[in-house]
C-alpha cells in the first residue's frame, strides 16, 4: 500500500526508539522508501548502524554536515518526502515543534517541511499529562499535525499509564490513512459515544456505566478509512481518537445540539448511552439533607432520542444511520423492533446482561440487524467491531 511513498522518519530520544527499528522494517515491507533522521538523544537508544542497515539509506544526524549542501540540503531533506513521521515523539521535541525551534537537524526539518507531519508520542504518563505537554499537543493538532497514540499500559519505568508509543503496525495504519486517503475519503461521519450526565443539582447527576470504548473505536476506525469524523462524546476516560474532531458534552440535550451542528454527514453512528430521562428541574444549589424530612422525589422528563431524531426523513438525514441496541434478553427481536421504531438503517445489537462483560469490557458480540435480516458476528474486540463496522459502512456508501 505504501509502494513508492517516501517517508522521512525522525527518531528522537526515548526508550521506545527500539520500536522504530521495527517500524522502518514494516514500512519497507510495504514498499516505502524510508529516510531517517536520528537525533543526538535518539542515538543514545538505537545505533546509526541499525537505522542505516534497516532503512538502506544514509542516516542523517548533523545539521551542519547538511548545510554545506555537498550531500543533500536540509530543506530538500524536509520536503523530498510524502510525510514526516516523528517516532518516538518525546515531550521535548513536541515542545520544540510547538514553539518553532530549529536547534538541530530534526527540529529544522520539522519547521522547514511543507509535508504532513505525524507524531507518535512516547513518554512517562506524568510527562504526557502535564499541562505544558497537553497545551503543546493542542497547539500542534490545531495546526494540522496528526497524532497516533500514545497507548495506555505498562511503561518502561515500571509505571502504568498513558504514554506508550503506539505499536509499529498502528503507526503504519495511521501513515496509510494519511497517504492513501481511504475508501471514506470525501465522506463525513458523525459518531456519538459515552454516557450522558443529567444534573440533579450542582454536584449530583443521573448517569450510566458506558465507557465510550466502542464509540471512540468506531470514530477512530472511520477516520482511519479517511472519513472527516466528528465524535460527540459524554464524559469518558478514553483518550481522544487520532484524527477525529472531538466535541465534549454532558447532557442529552447538549449531545443533540452538537450532533445537529455536525450535520450534514454521510453516516451517523449512535453508540452513546443516552439517559432516557432527565430531572425536570436542576436545583441551583446542592440539595440539603434535612433532619427528619422525607427523601426528596426527583421528577423526570423524557430526553430527546438522538438516534430517532437523526433518522427522521429530511434534507439533513445522513444517508446511513446506525444505532446500537444494548439488550439483556430477546436481543434480535428487540433490535428489529427498535430499528423500525427509531427509523434507522442498521442496528448493532449486543447482549449486555450481567456476566456478558460488554459494559466497560474490551470485547463485544454483535448481531447486525438491517432491512435484509440479521448478520451474526463472532465475539471480537471492540476495536475489531469498529473496523468491521467501518468497512461495512464504506461498502454501503461506495
Ligand atoms: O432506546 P435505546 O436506548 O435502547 O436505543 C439505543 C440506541 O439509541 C443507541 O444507538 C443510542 O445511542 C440511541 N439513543 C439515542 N438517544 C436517546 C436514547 C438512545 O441516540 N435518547
Amino acid at each position: 500500500m505504501l509502494a513508492g511513498k517516501r517517508i522521512l522518519l525522525v527518531i528522537a530520544g526515548g526508550i521506545a526508539a527500539y520500536k522504530s527499528l521495527d517500524l522502518i522494517r514494516r514500512l519497507r515491507e510495504r514498499g516505502a522508501d524510508v529516510r531517517c533522521i536520528l537525533t543526538a538523544a535518539g542515538a543514545e537508544f538505537v545505533t546509526p548502524l541499525s537505522v542505516q542497515t534497516l532503512s538502506r539509506n544514509t542516516v542523517f544526524r548533523d545539521l551542519f554536515s547538511l548545510t554545506d549542501e555537498s550531500e543533500i540540503g536540509h530543506i530538500r531533506l524536509a520536503r523530498d518526502c510524502d510525510l514526516v513521521v516523528v517516532a518516538p515523539a518525546t515531550a521535548d521535541i513536541m515542545a520544540k515543534l510547538a514553539a518553532g525551534f530549529a536547534s538541530d537537524l530534526a527540529t529544522t526539518c520539522l519547521l522547514a517541511t511543507d509535508r504532513p507531519i505525524l507524531l507518535a508520542p512516547a513518554m512517562n504518563f506524568v510527562m504526557w499529562g502535564q499541562p505544558a505537554t497537553q497545551a503543546n499537543l493542542a497547539t500542534l493538532t490545531g495546526r494540522g499535525v496528526r497524532i497516533v497514540g500514545p497507548a495506555s499500559g505498562a511503561l518502561a519505568e515500571g509505571e502504568i499509564g498513558a504514554g506508550r508509543m503506539s505499536e509499529p503496525l498502528e503507526i503504519v495504519a495511521a501513515i496509510e490513512a494519511i497517504l492513501d486517503a481511504g475508501p471514506l475519503k470525501d465522506r463525513r461521519a458523525l459518531v456519538t459515544s459515552g454516557p450522558t450526565y443529567e444534573p440533579i443539582d450542582p454536584v449530583r447527576f443521573i448517569g450510566n456505566r458506558s465507557s465510550g470504548k466502542q464509540g471512540h473505536a468506531i470514530a477512530a476506525a472511520l477516520a482511519a478509512l479517511g472519513a472527516d469524523t466528528t465524535l460527540v462524546t459524554g464524559p469518558t476516560q478514553v483518550p481522544d481518537p487520532p484524527g477525529v474532531r472531538v466535541v465534549r458534552i454532558e447532557t442529552a440535550e447538549q449531545m443533540l445540539a452538537a450532533c445537529r451542528a455536525a450535520l450534514p454527514a454521510d453516516v451517523a453512528v449512535c453508540a452513546a448511552a443516552v439517559a432516557d430521562w432527565r430531572p425536570v428541574a436542576t436545583a441551583g444549589q446542592k440539595i440539603k439533607k434535612k433532619e427528619g424530612a422525607a427523601a426528596p422525589a426527583i421528577a423526570l422528563t423524557e430526553n430527546p432520542d438522538i438516534l430517532a431524531t437523526l433518522s427522521k426523513p429530511g434534507a439533513t438525514r445522513p444517508r446511513l444511520v446506525v444505532g446500537f441496541a444494548a439488550e439483556t434478553e430477546n436481543v434480535v427481536a428487540n433490535a428489529q423492533a427498535k430499528r423500525t421504531r427509531k427509523g434507522c438503517d442498521w442496528i448493532l445489537a449486543n447482549d449486555v446482561s450481567t456476566g456478558s462483560g460488554t459494559f466497560g469490557g474490551d470485547d463485544n458480540t454483535i448481531q447486525v440487524v438491517d432491512a435484509s435480516g440479521v448478520e451474526a458476528w463472532s465475539r471480537m474486540s471492540k476495536d475489531d467491531v469498529a473496523r468491521r463496522l467501518a468497512a461495512r459502512i464504506a461498502a454501503a456508501l461506495a
